[in-house]
């Protein structure tokens, strides 16, 4: 009976300590850091899939800016807004994992290059409410594109690395694209 008390009381200290512990500021175990048990170097690997619309009913990219007569093959000058939702599968009605929010813009006047600037903002999972910045070039036409990863904040604090997105598919009369992200970040 004693014994039993004094283990009950031994683990009501530890999960006691191990709370306080997560709540810590700057705890990296925890909400605020890299999941338990990550090796501390390896990336963390993020992959979900990008629904670029800016037809329909309800857009989630639109044009704001740009030349009234905007090149066709390169889009230079065109400056687009979106706030696009991310899945966790190639279907956009899965799990929704957050949302891309920035602007890519025509930036090459010779192909398509956009200058693509946005946040990754994450609403589900253990990175729920952190983000990742994202700056760099996108063609959405080549196989493979890379940007690099800037920052980030929550879990994400001190965070680089990069992003690779490849085009699942895309409606080439409207542009709408379905784009698989794979994300490594060391924070
Ligand atoms: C993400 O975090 C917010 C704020 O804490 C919470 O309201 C929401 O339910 C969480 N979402 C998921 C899917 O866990």
């Amino acid at each position: 009976m004693a014994k039993g008390a004094v283990m009950l009381l031994v683990l009501f200290i530890t999960v006691l300590s191990a709370v306080s512990e997560a709540h810590r500021p700057g705890n990296r175990a925890l909400a605020h850091g890299r999941r338990p048990g990550a090796d501390p170097l390896a990336p963390t690997h993020l992959h979900f899939y990008f629904h670029d619309s800016s037809t329909g009913a309800s857009p989630s990219a639109m044009r704001v800016a740009g030349p009234k007569n905007v090149p066709l093959q390169t889009l230079f000058g065109a400056v687009y807004v979106m706030d696009d939702p991310l899945t966790v599968g190639p279907d956009p009605r899965s799990a929704a994992v957050g949302r891309a929010q920035g602007l890519y813009i025509g930036a090459d006047q010779t192909s398509t290059g956009f200058l693509q600037a946005m946040n990754l903002v994450l609403t589900s999972g253990p990175y729920n409410g952190s983000s990742l910045t994202v700056l760099g070039r996108n063609n959405p036409y080549a196989d493979v594109r890379e940007m690099p990863i800037t920052g980030g904040t929550g879990a994400f604090r001190f965070a680089r690395g990069y992003a690779q997105a490849r085009t699942y598919s895309m409606d080439l009369k409207t542009g709408d694209a379905n784009v698989e992200y794979d994300v490594y970040v060391m924070h």
